[in-house]
């Protein structure tokens, strides 16, 4: 029995498809278990840049099966734009896909509810307007609709008109707007574009559990990040789903006995698109420079992503909820400009000190960071494939992160290309 989870540790956008995209040679099988395309996940090769938002990076390896489990809400006309990027670059998604028949559709509606409640609240969260929050209230409502429906052609169209019917009057009720579609036209061309599935659909809980049994490899990609968590998240400031290990066994439908590895995946630093507090943030040149050299632009809707140094408060948090077993730091090659490199260590909040996390918004967006100062290895890491080869300086820093956050540190990666990353034994 043998299930890897790769997590991201932060607010997301941590390099988890560079480091899914990397292992999945060694697996049979990759699965995603929550989100849906708010997820951005880059792989690079040969010079090649792809953005994954729904697919498992594992499809890029051609040994791979790729799994969409029931945890994760699929919007088709996403789903139908990224197999034809991939078919551009001749990569066989036909025979290699399998979504499960209890997965949540995404509807037209739930992209215009997602759009309205972000215009009318007072505290934005800043989604990424992808429809995830209203798919999840539909979910959790009991009146979502899976994908299993889609082989009831009776009943199907009846169910997406009630549903329709009834958001807009949510949305002209509630939200005061006018929704300026042509109603039959949108449900035909949903319809339409929604076939597509109907070639990959699946019992994919009894799939991945009798290969587990096979003693096949399955590797699980989280996408965000253990602090956009809906539970352990900073909340409201999260998405709607649980991208935390606990999510994997609920999302896929696999006992947590199978799960004998979890990577956790943190950037040398931090980052975090989208509104909420974020202690380490670094609203000045430094930020900017981070910025600039990471190339911090959000992979699913290009917003500048906020900047600051490594909070390791948060990151023991990370360990802890998920139960890491192993770290993979990536881009720190980023910090190579820096003569001075800053991490949090503590909060300091009304005059106490704390190495606890808090999540919970109002108070941490209060909370003032006490740093510890590392100095600088200025150098370009290029051609650096040993880790016993990497700067002094730049070992001690990641000496210091594994002992504070009691998790060992076994990949570091340097570059976004597959080949630049550093395997440690
Ligand atoms: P994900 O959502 O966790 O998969 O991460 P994203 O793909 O949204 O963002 C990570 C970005 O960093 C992508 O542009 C990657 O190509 C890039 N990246 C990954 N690892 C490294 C690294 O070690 N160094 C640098 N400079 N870039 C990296
Ligand atoms: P990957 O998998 C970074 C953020 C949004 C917003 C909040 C809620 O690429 O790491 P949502 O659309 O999910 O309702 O937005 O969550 N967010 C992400 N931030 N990386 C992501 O995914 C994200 N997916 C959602 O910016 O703050
Ligand atoms: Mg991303």
């Amino acid at each position: 029995m043998s299930v890897t989870l790769v997590i991201g540790t932060q607010w997301g956008d941590e390099g988890k498809g560079k480091i899914v995209d990397l292992l999945s040679k060694e697996v049979d099988i990759v699965a995603r278990y929550q989100g849906g395309a708010n997820a951005g996940h880059t792989v690079v090769f040969n010079g090649n840049k792809f953005i994954l938002h729904l697919i498992p990076s594992g499809i890029l390896n051609s040994n791979s099966i790729c799994v969409i489990g029931n945890g994760v809400v699929i919007d088709p006309y996403a789903l139908q734009e990224e197999i034809q990027l991939l078919n551009n670059f001749n990569i066989q998604v036909n025979g290699r896909l399998l979504i499960s028949d209890k997965a949540h559709l995404i509807l037209p509606y739930h992209k215009i509810l997602d759009k309205a409640s972000e215009e009318c609240s007072e505290k934005s969260i800043g989604t990424t307007g992808r429809g995830i929050g209203p798919a999840y209230i539909d979910k959790f409502a009991r009146c979502g609709i899976r994908i299993g429906e889609l082989k009831e052609n009776e009943t199907f169209r009846n169910h997406i008109e009630k549903n329709f019917n009834e958001k807009i009057r949510l949305i002209s009720n509630v939200y005061n707007k006018v929704i300026d579609i042509n109603l039959e036209q949108t449900i035909d061309d949903f319809l339409k574009t929604v076939q597509i599935i109907n070639n990959f659909i699946s019992d994919t809980t009894t799939y991945l559990n009798e290969n587990i049994r096979k003693g096949k490899k399955v590797l699980a990609e989280g996408a965000q990040g253990t602090l956009l968590d809906v539970d352990h998240g900073t909340y409201p400031f999260v998405t709607s789903s649980n991208p935390t290990s606990g999510g994997a066994c609920s999302g896929l439908g696999i006992p947590p006995t199978s799960i004998k590895h979890i990577i956790g995946v943190c950037k040398a630093y931090t980052t975090r698109v989208g509104n909420g507090p974020f202690p380490t943030e670094l609203r000045n040149e430094i930020g900017e420079a981070i910025r600039k050299e990471g190339f911090e632009f959000g992979a699913t809707t290009g917003r500048p992503r906020r900047c600051g140094w490594l909070d390791l408060v948060a990151l023991k948090y990370s360990v802890m909820i998920n139960g890491l077993t192993s770290l993979a730091i990536t881009k720190i090659d980023v910090l190579g400009q820096f003569d001075e490199i800053f991490v949090c260590t503590e909060y300091e909040l009304e005059g106490e000190r704390t190495t606890n996390f808090i999540p919970h918004s109002q108070i941490l967006s209060k909370v003032k960071p006490i740093y510890k100062k590392f100095r600088g290895w200025k150098k370009k890491l290029n051609g650096i494939s040993e880790y016993q080869k990497l700067p002094t300086q730049l070992l001690e820093y990641v000496k210091f992160i594994e002992e504070f956050v009691e998790c060992p540190i076994k990949i570091i990666s340097t570059s976004p290309d597959r080949l630049d990353t550093i395997i440690i034994e």
